[in-house]
This record gives C-alpha cells, structure tokens and sequence, in this order.
C-alpha cells in the first residue's frame, strides 16, 4: 500500500494557484467543484467517482462540495460541503461534516454547501476575474446567475465580476508533471494492472467468456486496494480486437483467436493502462506471430526515443517507420518502402493516436502542444505507447489470412532525467515470454 498524498502537498498545490490568481488580477477567485452523484436508474446511482481537479486540490473524496480560492479574502482557501446528518448518513453514508473540514484538509474555513450561493454572493461582488472550469456547465449557470443578481442592483453598489476566466490551462499544467508522491501511487496503479493482466493470461482458454475475463482482472484490482477500474475495462476475441473501444465483452473466446485486453486499475485516483494481446489457447500461430511481432518492434522503436527533450511526434515516426517497414515485409503494404514510409501507409491500419498522458484521468490533462510547437518531453511526465495493428473482415487489398486480427500492446512510462522508466514491463510481452507464462502453469 503506498502513501497517500499529504496535506502538505495539497496544501503547495493551493498555495500555487492562490500565488497566480493574485498575480492574475488585484481581485480575482476560483471556484473548483466535486463531482456530482450520477444517476444510473431511477432512485440508484453509479459509484461516486471524484472530479478530478477538485481531488488533486483537496483528496476530499465527498460529492456536493465547492473549493473556492479567494487571495484577498480573510480565509484564502474555502470549502462547502455537506454537514454533518445523521438521517442523510445512515441512507448514505458518513460525512466528513463541516467541523472537521478545515482541520484534516488544512484549509482555511468551511461552510455548509447549502450555503454556497450566498458566501458566492458576496464573493463575486466586485471581484475582476473568475477562474473556473468552463466545461462544467452547472457551475457555469450557478455562478452567472449570482453575477445577474448582483448585475441587478448596482444602486446598492454591487457589482458583477467582469471576466470569467477558463481555470483548467492552469490545472493541466501542474497536473502534467507529477511529483515524487504521484510517482508512487502511478507505480502502485501499474503494479496492480500488471498482476491482473498476467492473471488475466493465466485464466483464458477457448470457453470462457469475454465478461469472466474482466471478472479476473476487476477481482484482482479489488485485491490490491483499486476497487474500480480506471476506464471501461476492454477483452476483445478475435475480431473483436479490431473494435479500439470494445467493452461489450460478451463474447465466448474461441480456440486460435487472439484476445486483446486492454484494463487498467484506478488506484487513489491514479490510472494504470496496459493492453495485451495474447492466444486463447497460449500458442500463437505462425501468422499472428509475424504480426504481433510487427507491433512488439514498433513498440520498442517508439519507447526507445523517450526522453526529456523528445516529443510524442518523435515516437510516432519511429513507431510508423517500423509499422510500415513490418507490414512491407509481410507483403500486406506493396511497392518502395520508401515511398510507403513517406506515405505513412501503416495509417490504415493504426487509425488511432500512439499514446496519451496518463494520470488522475486516463487520458489525463495536458497539451500536446506549447506555443505552437511540439511539446517536449520533461521529467515526472507519464505517457502511454500504444501502438496497434487492425485488419478487420474485409478490409481491401488485404490477404484473406490477415483477416480478423487486431494487436495492440501499450505500456505506462514515466519521462525520468536521463531516459524513461516504463512501469509496466513485468506483464509477459514478447512471443516468448507469453507462451512460456501461459503454458507453463
Ligand atoms: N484504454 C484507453 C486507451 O488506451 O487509451
Ligand atoms: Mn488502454
Ligand atoms: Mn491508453
């Protein structure tokens, strides 16, 4: 079990964006929101899952509760969030309650939510700017309509916020390098997501089903303290595997298919994402050895280039020139490889992106750009390499044989000072190595 973060670093986190509010105006605030519970049927709801950017400024795990950072404020850091009640508890669950509140988060003051609107009030009066997420929309209309009371009574001397300012460049930023302590809790995140994958290669034969695949891996998550997934976990048989976002899983695996399993635990917050791609039946035939080691080569080539100063762009080539150079060799793309390398003819056949920043999403928060150009790559970044070869059924100009297969292997990798640590390596990833872990049980 790896440490959780402290108040302190919550407490640095604040401090950051409180220093450029206050360099951003004379008077300006944010407002961060939790998530809201989501209904799944009628009275029910999905598992509570926290906002992202509330979590990384507070590790307060309660829906219905506000952050509000005010710089020129008495109390410069403000949360609202559910009050103690013991009828609301024993339905719902405990609270941390507003008592506690300021104290084991290390915040400045805490009210009630249910009185948000009218601490809003006063602290929107007269404020320049407002930074908030703008793609929160119920935000967005809580805090307009504040603005449009105080709009309305400018006799009394209020006034309404002037500029409204989209906060979540500036999260993405401090989210984008992660520090020592998220280091830890993205290893323990890939640690587990390793163990369920090789578990996962352990379980399947021709018979059992998509479903009771994920069920291993969800059963192993829980096991090491990732009670949830971090995004809809993906066994895709056969062709299955073509589809990039398959998480119907209900298919019977099928002896001489390949499976695809694309699963990552959610660990304190944090995602793991590892894809396989292994045989039902432990033995690869000769064909989809000759492919799955077109991907493993493409794979290695892009992890190769990682380190700071380098570039996503920088690992795509090197990942298509070996997809290309892989997919001439096997006669599946024809004419000059140069001309195909040029071409980026291996796009047909990988239509998605070679990978992502990984953190408290998934697809975690960052650009891929900065000031018009590629971004570089600096230490405590997290990414994904993921490349992938698809041939579905009746895809054009393709032999028959390749028909039906879908490989993609990817990896977690952290950007280091010299290079890159990939926290994902132990799953069993080449021909070799996943034959042996498969067969020798
Ligand atoms: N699991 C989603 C992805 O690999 O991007
Ligand atoms: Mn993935
Ligand atoms: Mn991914």
């Amino acid at each position: 079990m790896s440490q959780s973060i402290t108040i302190e670093e919550y407490q640095k986190r604040r401090a950051r964006l409180l220093a450029r509010l206050k360099k951003a105006s004379a008077h300006a605030i944010a407002v961060i929101p939790s998530a809201q519970l989501q209904t799944r049927s009628r009275d029910t709801e999905f598992p509570f899952r926290q906002d992202s950017d509330f979590f990384y400024l507070t590790g307060f795990n309660e829906p219905n509760a506000v952050l509000v950072l005010a710089p020129h404020a008495d109390a410069p850091v403000q949360l609202y969030c559910q009050p103690i009640s013991p009828h609301e508890e024993v339905w719902h669950g405990r609270r941390l309650g507003v008592d506690k509140a300021a104290e084991t988060l290390g915040i400045d003051f805490a009210a009630s939510i249910d009185d948000v609107d009218d601490h809003l009030y006063a602290l929107l009066d007269g404020t320049e700017k407002v930074y908030f997420a703008h793609d929160k929309h119920d935000l967005a209309a809580q805090l307009y309509s504040i603005a449009d009371e105080l709009r309305a009574s400018p006799k009394q001397g209020h006034q309404a916020p002037q500029a409204w300012v989209d906060i979540n460049p500036w999260l993405a930023e401090m989210r984008i390098i992660k520090s020592p302590a998220e280091l830890e809790l993205m290893r323990e995140a890939a640690r587990i997501s390793v163990l369920a994958h090789k578990r996962a290669m352990l379980f399947a034969k021709p018979g059992k089903f998509e479903y009771q695949v994920a069920a291993e891996i969800h059963h192993e998550f829980a096991m090491h303290g990732a009670i949830s997934p971090a995004y809809g976990t993906i066994c895709g048989g056969g062709e299955n595997a073509c589809i990039l976002h398959y998480t119907e899983n209900q298919s019977e695996l099928r002896d001489g298919d390949l499976l695809l399993i694309d699963a990552g635990a959610e660990y304190q917050g944090f995602a793991g994402d590892i894809t396989r791609t292994f045989p039902v039946n432990g033995r690869f035939t000769e064909t989809q050895k000759e492919l799955y080691n077109v991907v493993l080569a493409a794979q290695q080539a892009a992890l190769a280039t990682l380190k700071p100063g380098s570039n996503l762009p920088t690992a795509m080539k090197a990942a298509g020139k070996t997809l290309t150079e892989g997919l001439h060799a096997l006669g599946i793309l024809k004419g000059s490889l140069k001309k195909l390398i040029d071409d980026e003819a291996f796009r047909p056949f990988m239509i998605h992106g070679l990978g992502h920043w990984l953190g408290l999403d998934v697809h975690d928060v960052g650009t891929y750009t900065q000031e018009g150009k590629k971004r570089k790559f600096e230490p405590g970044m997290v990414l994904t390499i993921e490349p992938g070869i698809y041939i579905p059924k009746g895809m054009p100009n393709v032999d028959e044989k390749w028909h039906g297969i879908g490989i993609r292997i990817e990896d977690d990798v952290i950007i280091t000072e010299n290079g890159h640590e990939n926290m994902t390596s132990a799953v069993p990833k080449t021909v070799a190595e996943i034959e042996q872990w498969m067969t020798a049980k």
